[in-house]
């Protein structure tokens, strides 16, 4: 868990390594664990999913109607780039690919106090600007 807001106009770029054996990995933005406005879940392999990005918001512990990406461009031991632009209505999710899913600000808050980064990979760069 980060301690810094997230706000409208800014751009999040996270840098890191998925693990070698990695199952899946998530970035959430939110306000708290059961407050998440962006969820975005890298699944080589989890539950039905094999190779497919997920994102979701998640509201008083309840998640929303999920989103599914179309490309996966995650490598296990390969470094990856996910940079996210917070518009305010919006967050637009890009990849190293050049790809971007569009994922709406469910929740509507202007900033996010929580920035949480889980699962199997390790990360080697945060960056807000
Ligand atoms: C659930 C999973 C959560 C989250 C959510 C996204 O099945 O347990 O961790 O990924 O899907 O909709």
């Amino acid at each position: 868990m980060l301690k810094t807001t997230f706000r409208t106009g800014q751009t999040l770029t996270i840098t890191g390594v998925p693990t070698i054996k990695a199952s899946h990995f998530a970035v959430n933005i939110g306000t708290d664990d059961n407050n998440i406005a962006l969820h975005v879940n890298p699944r080589f392999q989890r539950y039905e999913d094999y190779k497919r990005v997920v994102f979701n918001s998640c509201q008083g512990g309840i998640w929303g109607s999920e989103i599914r990406g179309g490309e996966f461009p995650f490598c296990r031991g390969t470094e990856f780039k996910i940079i996210i632009k917070f518009t305010g209505k919006e967050f637009v999710v890009s990849f190293s690919d050049g790809s971007n899913v569009v994922f709406p600000n469910r929740i509507g808050l202007e900033e996010y106090p929580f920035i949480n980064v889980h699962g199997d990979c390790s990360i080697t760069s945060f960056n807000i600007v």
